[in-house]
């Protein structure tokens, strides 16, 4: 079956591998005895390196400005400790080549002439491999955290992060030459007003690479227009078919080409030598994913309550949930509104399927549909058909265990792929933008060269 995505996009044929060191999370089995800790360096100095010696393109660290609660304190399950992103990279740059290094920066609390700044310099000390996956966090909750507050309207969000995206685009654009001069960039706008001359030269890559991470259609749009690389949340095949379609419709519309907005979903590999080994490895990893512990916490959540006194072996709780009337996250799976209505539904389904808390739960979260589960063969071959059919650019990998959890995708799987053609077989470059076959930025006002 041939699936078209539209006549002006042309897949690459080829996949890219980056890696998603997820520092809070359960995906994560931070318990097993052959775990590293979430802090120490040594546990990113690892996985940076398996991930380059598989030819990764990147290495992504996400963001998260205030420690998760959970029932109004601080969430006892969570994994205490996540480094600041530029900091991380800007170590890791000093024991790797070639990787790309992408660190999640929120428009909203962040200043754009400092923030294009630290990327600028992260960019030139690693040689051209920084890249910026700009997020919009927007809630009071973590806002709380910082001089302004949650001050940013949710509907705004996309509108301030692209004047700041702009805003950065320009500072990063205002060589002349790479030796200098710099032009001053003003920018006065709704939210912030600037008049700044850039401090640093351009970098190999030119700029940083631009990754985007939100799912609305403002979010979809925003990317459309500013974006390099989009970190999706559709791995599934026909799910990830139907957002390049989305992606291309939209980058079309705002008159950029069907191929300029790469896409790498959010996934996770469960991997054997053969499919049993990989089912029987995938029951072992959710069981330690999601413990009895894990599952009750994730279900108060919902419930706005404990739910201490709950066998996570036995049915989901018959009371009904605390309903919140602020629909505020709390940096977790938090829904508010209707809560009564959902624990309805999910013990109606839970009973339907015989299904324990643990069970439920495990069912439940959102990874499930990111897990690529079978044989190193099978899996390299339907994520060929991903390629061949140019589904996706590549996938953004959550190992579960750290720092070992890429060694068989990396001894196993990346082989597999060089062999169907679809995989790369050494780093075409030294800098991001070139591993992933991005053009050079175009400066707006460029001067055309004499010829
Ligand atoms: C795959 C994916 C990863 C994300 N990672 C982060 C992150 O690390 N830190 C963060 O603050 N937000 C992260 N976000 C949240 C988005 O930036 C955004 O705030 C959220 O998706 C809501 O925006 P939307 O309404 O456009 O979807 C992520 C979103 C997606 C889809």
């Amino acid at each position: 079956m041939t699936q078209h995505i539209h006549a002006k996009y042309q897949p690459s044929g080829q996949l890219q591998f980056g890696v998603f060191f997820q520092g809070v999370n359960s995906g994560t089995i931070w318990k097993a005895p052959e775990s590293g800790s979430q802090t120490d360096f040594e546990s990113f100095r690892r996985i940076a390196q398996t991930a380059e010696r598989g030819l990764f393109a990147a290495f992504f660290l996400g963001e998260g400005l205030r420690l998760r609660e959970h029932l109004g304190r601080p969430h006892a399950l969570d994994v205490v400790g996540r480094p600041d992103a530029q900091t991380m990279l800007a170590a890791l740059a000093a024991v790797t080549t070639n990787i790309g290094l992408v660190a999640t920066q929120n428009t909203t609390y962040n200043d754009p002439a400092e923030l294009a700044h630290r990327l600028a310099s992260l960019d030139l000390l690693s040689g051209g491999r920084a890249a910026w996956n700009v997020v919009t966090t927007d809630n009071a909750w973590t806002g709380a955290n910082f001089r302004r507050g949650g001050y940013l309207d949710h509907a705004d969000r996309y509108v301030h992060a692209e004047a700041f995206v702009e805003t950065a685009k320009r500072i990063w654009d205002s060589w002349e030459s790479p030796a200098g001069p710099a032009r001053r960039v003003v920018h006065g706008g709704q939210h912030y007003t600037v008049d700044v001359t850039p401090r640093l030269p351009r970098s190999a890559q030119y700029r940083p690479v631009l990754f985007q991470a939100g799912d609305s259609p403002d979010g979809r749009d925003f990317a459309a227009r500013q974006a390099d690389v989009i970190f999706s949340a559709h791995p599934k095949f026909d799910a990830a078919v139907e957002f390049r379609r989305d992606i291309v419709a939209r980058s079309l519309a705002a008159g950029r080409g069907a191929n300029d907005v790469q896409i790498m979903p959010a996934s996770e590999f469960i991997l054997g030598a053969t499919e049993q080994e990989a089912l029987e490895k995938k029951a072992w990893v959710r069981s330690l994913q999601i413990g009895p512990q894990q599952a009750v916490a994730y279900l108060e959540q919902f419930w706005g309550r404990e739910l201490s006194e709950y066998d996570p072996d036995g049915p989901l709780p018959d009371i009904d949930p605390v309903v919140e009337e602020t629909s505020e996250t709390r940096g977790s799976g938090f829904h508010g509104a209707k809560a009564r209505q959902l624990a309805d539904q999910w013990r109606a389904e839970a009973k339907e399927k015989g299904l324990s808390i643990r069970q439920f739960v495990t069912s439940r979260t959102a990874r499930v549909d990111a897990t690529f589960t079978g044989s190193y063969s099978g899996v390299a071959e339907h994520l060929a058909e991903y390629a061949r059919v140019g589904a996706v650019d590549g996938f953004n990998i959550s190992p579960w265990l750290i720092p070992t959890g890429l060694d068989d995708i990396v001894n196993h799987l990346v082989p597999e792929l060089q062999e169907r053609g679809v995989y790369p077989t050494e780093y075409r470059g030294t800098t991001l933008r070139e591993h992933l076959g991005l053009a050079t930025p175009v400066r707006s006002d460029e001067l055309v060269p004499a010829s």
